[in-house]
């Protein structure tokens, strides 16, 4: 294996700044999912990147949906392989860049630029996850280039609504279930543990998103002739938004406890050795003390513990200066992260008692869902996780720490459920690299390790016999 994986990490090597250039080509593709606006944008950069499997020597092919299109690549490995195939998964969409005014080069206009860990790439997507992404391909087109082969069978299937509540997903993986058949599922959306350890990530919160509106009276009322006497949509909504926590800042709803374990022991001694640094993770956000459910670590709390919180809320009179007024209505954005065994469905009927309960006569609640998914757990003693972990070890001189991430990846979960291939989360973020937010970036260092790293992984998946 050293004897085949050499020449490809050379190549690699060698071509880093033709793959940065490519990253940069992507990076330049405004594909912002959750707004239509950008609909040309998605679909453009839906057929870029099947361009560059194809020309990575790839089968590849751009697939209409409901919504954003697929993208579906193949290769079928060396010539009579009869070893695993590996499904890669990825998104092509990305956040908004909102706010752009906080954004010190475009969203769009990807630069590099020096940072404390060397060069970085400044853009929306950069990291998440266009630049993982790109780092599997580029693993690809290496192996392709060096050998004429793959040293294994992979499919790879790229989305285009992930930032935006992968509706189109289910249905497309039920009515492809046996073109997308394989032994497991590789992930590059996640992250690392600093940029010199490598991480794989064995579990995932899962996610119920609702908004809820509160009506009330059928118009905007003056709030000196109708205050004190009819339901205010805002205090009522606020009212029942605050019930949702108690004291102890655990969920009030009921029986939501009821389906969440508490971490196995074994689990727990493996990250408390982790050496989690609660001031440096706070620090980097301006804050000081971990805040949340009572008696539970920050580790905990983030990847293991459900939680509620308000995206966001209006109504009212939002303007400049002071108005006397009563709303109509109000609306809060509203999440649950969900753990272990939690049901999402049987969260959201609970929510929907919950809120019609509280409700004063004459006020109604509107509540919409947007999606929801389950809570993600590595399949123990997975003999895929060890190839991960034999590939990154090989790649960072030291060995991968296993980790659980907080985010969700509505993906994993169908993949697993759907296709039956279990998920590996070898992902190469780092925990500053501004997902979602202003300034996006991904290391040089860590893209470099990405692309070594899922060529080394193909190398071992290649010799494994199920
Ligand atoms: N890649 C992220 C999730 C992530 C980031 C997991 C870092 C672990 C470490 C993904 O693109 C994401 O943003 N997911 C959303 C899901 C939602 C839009 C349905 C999330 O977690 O909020
Ligand atoms: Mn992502
Ligand atoms: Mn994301």
């Amino acid at each position: 294996m050293t004897d085949e994986l050499n020449p490809v990490l050379d190549h690699l090597r060698n071509d880093s700044a033709g793959a940065l250039d490519r990253l940069f080509d992507f990076l330049r593709i405004p594909s912002v999912s959750a707004d239509p606006a950008y609909k040309a944008g998605v679909a453009r950069a839906a057929d870029w990147v099947c361009d560059q499997l194809r020309s990575a020597g790839l089968n590849a092919a751009v697939r209409p949906t409901a919504g954003h299109p697929m993208v579906v690549a193949k290769h079928e490995g060396p010539p009579g392989y009869d070893g695993p195939r590996l499904l890669y998964y990825g998104h092509y969409d990305v956040q908004p860049a909102d706010p752009i005014d906080l954004w010190k080069s475009g969203a769009f206009e990807p630069v590099l630029i020096d940072g404390p860990r060397g060069k970085r790439i400044v853009a929306r997507g950069a990291c998440d996850d266009k630049g993982q992404v790109m780092s599997f391909i580029e693993a690809f087109r290496a192996w392709i280039k060096v050998h004429g082969t793959l040293p294994c069978a992979v499919t790879i299937l790229l989305e285009g609504e992930e930032e935006s509540g992968s509706e189109s997903l289910e249905p497309f993986l039920e009515a492809n279930k046996i073109d997308l058949k394989a032994d497991a599922c590789v992930v590059s959306d996640t992250g690392m543990w600093d940029i010199e350890t490598p991480a794989i990530t064995t579990n995932l919160r899962g996610l119920v998103y609702v908004e809820i509106t509160i009506h009330g009276p059928n118009k905007d009322l003056h709030s000196g002739l109708y205050g004190g006497a009819v339901p205010n949509p805002i205090n009522v909504l606020t009212s029942i938004l605050s019930s949702l926590h108690d004291e102890k800042r655990r969920i009030t709803l009921p029986g939501f406890y009821d389906d969440v374990k508490e971490v196995p022991t074994r689990i727990q001694e493996q990250r408390a050795n982790l050496g989690f640094d609660d001031a440096e993770f706070l620090g980097s956000v301006g804050l000081t003390n971990s805040y949340g459910e009572a008696d539970r670590s920050t580790v905990e709390r983030t990847w293991s513990r459900p939680t509620c919180d308000i995206n966001g809320i209006y109504g009212g009179y939002m303007g400049k200066g002071a108005k006397t007024v009563i709303a109509s209505h109000a609306t809060a954005k509203v999440s649950f992260r969900l753990v272990a065994d939690q049901d999402p469905h049987k969260i959201l009927k609970t929510l929907r008692a919950f809120v019609t309960a509280k409700l004063p006569k004459d006020c109604r609640a509107e509540i919409t869902e947007f999606g929801v998914n389950r809570a993600f757990q590595v399949p123990d003693g997975s003999a895929f996780l060890a190839a991960a972990e034999r590939a990154l070890g090989r790649v960072y001189g030291r060995n991968a720490v296993l980790i659980g991430s907080g985010g969700s990846i509505p993906a994993v979960g169908a993949i697993q459920r759907i296709l039956g291939a279990p998920a590996l989360l070898m992902g190469f973020g780092l925990d500053d690299d501004c997902v979602h937010s202003p300034n996006e970036k991904f290391e040089v260092g860590c893209f470099d390790g990405a692309k070594k790293s899922h060529a080394a992984l193909l190398a071992e998946v290649g010799r494994m016999r199920l």
